[in-house]
């Protein structure tokens, strides 16, 4: 049987150092967070068209919308999984099926634990879980885990590439 809604949060960090050395990690980095999650939302927006309705939640990251020193490995699978959910949103607009997009911050889950992080930065994913529900039930297209990340990301898109290279974000 066919679910209404499909959610994809698979996802893995990694080590941004052991993944530019070592080939396996920076592979399985890529796969988690773009070759997998692609695909599999691939397969049910395929039969989700065939049925004329469903909505698709992929979970990406604020780390997709520019490439940091820090952790660029990561960020740019999840650029990756950005586009293809963008792409695949604009496919399916006319089609019954809605697309849901979520770029968190960062959320107090496994993947962030030891990390020196910014606390009021730092989303409950109980509310982030509601915010998901909501985006779904409304048929927002992108959501971010707290409102702040909407300017903040916009500011770090903005800085010419000329300047990024010598910030340490
Ligand atoms: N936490 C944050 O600050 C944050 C920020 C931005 C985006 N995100 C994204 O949010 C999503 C959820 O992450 P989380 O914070 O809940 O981290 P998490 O607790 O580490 O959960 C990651 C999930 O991905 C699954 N997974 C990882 N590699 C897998 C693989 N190769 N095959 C199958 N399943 C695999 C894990 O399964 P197991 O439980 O079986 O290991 C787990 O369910 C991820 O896509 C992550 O990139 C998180």
């Amino acid at each position: 049987m066919l679910p209404d809604t499909v959610l994809c949060v698979l996802g893995v960090l990694g080590d941004q150092h052991r993944a530019e050395s070592d080939l396996d990690h920076a592979t399985l980095v890529i796969r988690s967070n773009y070759e997998a999650p692609s695909l599999i939302l691939g397969v049910f927006a395929d039969r989700f068209v065939a049925r004329g309705s469903g909505t698709i939640i992929g979970v990406s990251s604020v780390a997709g919308d520019r490439g940091r020193a820090s952790n660029y490995v990561y960020g740019s699978a999840k650029a990756g999984f950005t586009a293809f959910l963008s792409g695949l949103r604009n496919r399916l607009a006319r089609r019954g099926v809605h697309v849901v997009t979520v770029k968190p911050g960062f959320v107090r889950t496994r993947m962030i634990q030891g990390l020196r992080l910014p606390a009021p930065l730092i989303a409950d994913p109980k509310m982030l879980g509601e915010r998901i529900r909501k985006a779904a039930v409304t048929r927002r297209d992108v959501i971010h885990s707290q409102a702040v990340w909407w300017p903040m990301m916009a500011v770090i898109r903005a800085i010419p590439e000329t300047i990024f290279k010598r910030l340490s974000l």
